[in-house]
C-alpha cells in the first residue's frame, strides 16, 4: 500500500492508473477506521482494480460547537488496517492542501439537506459535498463507496453526482454493527461504559419498528411512538429526531404503502455523544 500525502501526487497517480486502464474505487473516510470502513474497502476491491481510501477530518462539515478538534485520529493504526483490508493507496492530504488560504468555493445540494441531519447541522452537508466533489476530482474514480450508516449522506451525494453530471458510480455498503447491535462509528469511543450499554436502545427501537411493520402497522406515527417508548427507557438518551421517510427524497411518509421502501432513521444524544442509525424497510 502506498501513502500519498499531496493532491498533486494523488492526481498524478490517478492519471497514471487511468492511462493503464485500471478501474479506480474511492473510499472517502475521516479515519479512525473500524470494521464499517474496512467493509467499504473490501467492497470497493470487489468492484475495482485499485482502491484509494482517503483519510481527511474535514473541517468544513463540522459546526462551530462540534467535535472537530477532538475527533479521534490514529494514522498508524489506520495504515495497518487499510493495508490488511486490501487497500492500494491511502490518501491523507493536509488541511492547507485541501483548503488553501483564499479558498472560496462550495458545492451545496438544496432541499435534501434541510431535513433530518441538516436541520440540526445546517452547514454539515455543504462541507460533505464540497470535500467529496474535490476528492472525486482529484482521484478520478470509476466508483465510490459509501455506507448506508449515513443514509442521508448517500441520498445527498447521489443527488450531487446526478445534478452535476459527475461520471462516477455510487456503491452503497450495508451497516456494520457490533455483536450487540450498536452501529459501528468512530464516535462510539466517546461513550462511557454505562452510555455504551444505554446506546443499545437505538438499534432496539429500529428492530421494534421493523417488527411493528411486519405485524401490519402502517401508521408511521405509531411506529415512531413505539420507538420513542424504547429510547425513553435509557436515562441518558435524548431524541433529536425520529423519522419515517422516502429513502431518496427524504420526504416524511405518514402511511406506509404496500411494496414501498421507507427509511426509518434517528439521531439520539446519549450523554454528550450524538449517535445516528437507520433501517430500510420494504413494506410487505
Ligand atoms: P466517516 O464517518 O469516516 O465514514 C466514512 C464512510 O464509512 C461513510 O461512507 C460512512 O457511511 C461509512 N461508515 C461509517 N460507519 C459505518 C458502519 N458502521 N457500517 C457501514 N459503513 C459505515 O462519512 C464520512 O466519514 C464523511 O462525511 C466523508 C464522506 C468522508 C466526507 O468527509
Amino acid at each position: 500500500m502506498k501513502l500519498v500525502t499531496t493532491i498533486g501526487e494523488m492526481r498524478d497517480t490517478a492519471r497514471d492508473l487511468r492511462s493503464k486502464r485500471a478501474t479506480i474505487g474511492l473510499v472517502p473516510t475521516m479515519g479512525f477506521l473500524h470494521e464499517g470502513h474496512l467493509s467499504l474497502i473490501r467492497l470497493a476491491k470487489q468492484h475495482a482494480d485499485k482502491v484509494i481510501t482517503s483519510i481527511f477530518v474535514n473541517p468544513t462539515q463540522f459546526g462551530p460547537k462540534e467535535d472537530f478538534s477532538r475527533y479521534p485520529r490514529d494514522l498508524k493504526r489506520d495504515t495497518q488496517l487499510a493495508e490488511s483490508s486490501g487497500n492500494d493507496f491511502l490518501f491523507v492530504p493536509t488541511t492547507e492542501d485541501v483548503y488553501p488560504s483564499g479558498y472560496h468555493t462550495y458545492v451545496a445540494v438544496e432541499e435534501l439537506t434541510t431535513v433530518l441531519e441538516g436541520k440540526s447541522r445546517p452547514t454539515h452537508f455543504r462541507g460533505v459535498t464540497t470535500v467529496v466533489a474535490k476528492l472525486l476530482n482529484v482521484t478520478m474514480p470509476h466508483l465510490a463507496v459509501f455506507g448506508q450508516k449515513d443514509a442521508q449522506q448517500v441520498a445527498v451525494i447521489r443527488k450531487m453526482v446526478q445534478d452535476l453530471n459527475i461520471d462516477v458510480e455510487i456503491v452503497v455498503a450495508p451497516i456494520v454493527r457490533e455483536p450487540d447491535g450498536l452501529a459501528m462509528s468512530s464516535r462510539n469511543v466517546y461513550l462511557s461504559p454505562s452510555e455504551r450499554t444505554e446506546s443499545l436502545v437505538l438499534y432496539q427501537s429500529l428492530q421494534h419498528a421493523r417488527d411493528l411493520v411486519l405485524h401490519g402497522e402502517r401508521r408511521s406515527s405509531a411506529v415512531m411512538e413505539g420507538m420513542t417508548n424504547i429510547i425513553c427507557t435509557a436515562p441518558s438518551a435524548a431524541i433529536d429526531y425520529i423519522s419515517v421517510a422516502d429513502p431518496e427524497t427524504l420526504r416524511e411518509i405518514s402511511i406506509l404503502k404496500e411494496g414501498s421502501n421507507s427509511l426509518v432513521s434517528l439521531a439520539v444524544r446519549v450523554g454528550t455523544t450524538r449517535l445516528i442509525d437507520n433501517i430500510l424497510l420494504t413494506i410487505p
